[in-house]
């Protein structure tokens, strides 16, 4: 019976001598510790035993049973251990000589065309912030004068989180945080609001080459006595020249949106045919680029500004739109891809 034993143990030591993969291994241990497997096997031949035998066999077997198991396990430890060295090995070394252009980033196109717009309002004295991406139904929509079951919301399904907040559909979310952080200095120490506010907006739609379901706009707002629909589209004018440096025609359109009052539609004339008709423009020679408008007395009054002493205008600038008219991108879910190779052709600043 012993003589089993260790004829065993001989016979494991062997194998796993010459074991080369985890695979093999794995098939080692089913053979001897197994449901089937050798030492498995001797357990079970106890039972024609005395009870002496019994005892003294039991226990050689479970030591070769501990035994098995320990050399098994090291031996795991051991092939894992080269397998990785082989799969680190196998990696391309970094060459810490390499000429750095070849790595080296650039900025995405709707980056630049942020920068360049926020950089021509910065000169007009416009406050450049940042808001939160999540936000509440009560900034997104009530606080914009469009309360709960309003159909305007159709247009802005968006995306709900289980906690009731949801992902802004629109920059305009930000507008009630912007009236109640600058109210102050408005009402008491006259500074106008002057504010813009880029950020990343969903919408759930299906996408397709003019549509996605995340993209960029820039708000703007500009609240203080007097301000009227000349003012606004002076800024829209000056800005939009600045942006495509040319000198732009802008003509508005009635348009609605229910935190605006007047609300319009703002085309610029085309500049890719420059106002004669072309395809870009479907042979209109305008192009719809930003809806705009008088900021709604109810939006001022629940951003605690009293709408009888002041005026404002808001406008929407399509960043992604901007982006793909200035650099002629035809489809928008190149923006998006991550695909290095079809935005880095646009890119001028690397
Ligand atoms: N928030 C509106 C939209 O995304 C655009 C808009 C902004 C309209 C400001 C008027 C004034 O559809």
């Amino acid at each position: 019976m012993n003589e089993q034993i260790n004829e065993l143990k001989v016979q494991l030591d062997s194998q796993l001598s010459q074991v080369s993969t985890t695979q093999e291994l794995e098939g080692i241990r089913v053979a001897f510790l197994g449901k089937n497997g050798s030492i498995t096997e001797l357990l079970k031949k106890m039972g024609g035993l005395s009870p002496e035998e019994k005892k003294s066999f039991g226990q050689a077997v479970n030591v070769l049973k501990g035994y098995a198991t320990q050399a098994i396990a090291a031996k795991v430890e051991e092939l894992n251990k080269i397998e990785l060295e082989k799969e680190l090995n196998a990696l391309p070394e970094i060459d810490l000589s390499a000429p750095t252009h070849l790595v080296k980033g650039s900025y995405h196109p709707i980056t630049l065309v942020q920068r360049h717009c926020e950089n021509v309002f910065r000169t007009m004295g416009f406050n450049i912030e940042d808001y939160s991406e999540v936000v509440t139904d009560y900034e997104c929509f009530e606080a914009l004068n469009i309360p709960k079951f309003h159909p305007a919301r159709d247009m802005q399904d968006t995306y709900y989180l289980e906690n009731g907040q949801l992902l802004k559909s629109h920059t305009s979310a930000a507008q009630n945080a912007i009236y109640k952080k600058y109210k102050d200095d408005l009402i008491n120490e006259g500074r106008p609001i002057r504010a813009i506010f880029p950020g990343r907006c969903f919408r759930n739609e299906s996408t397709d080459a003019c549509h996605e379901n995340t993209f960029f706009q820039m708000e703007g707002v500009m609240v203080d006595k007097n301000i009227s629909i000349s003012n606004l589209i002076f800024f829209m004018k000056t800005m939009l020249s600045e942006v495509f440096q040319r000198d732009l025609k802008v003509r508005l359109r009635p348009g609605f949106f229910p935190f605006v009052e007047p609300g319009f539609e703002l085309d610029i004339s085309c500049a890719i045919c420059g106002g004669e008709g072309c395809p870009s423009c479907k042979h209109s020679g305008w192009l719809e680029l930003c809806p705009c408008g008088m900021i709604h007395p109810n939006v001022l009054k629940e951003g605690g500004i009293d709408p009888d002493e002041y005026t404002g205008f808001a406008f929407g600038l399509g960043l992604t739109r901007l982006a793909m008219m200035k650099y002629g991108v035809k489809d928008i879910r190149d923006l998006n891809s991550g695909n290095l190779t079809s935005l880095d052709q646009f890119t001028d600043d690397k």
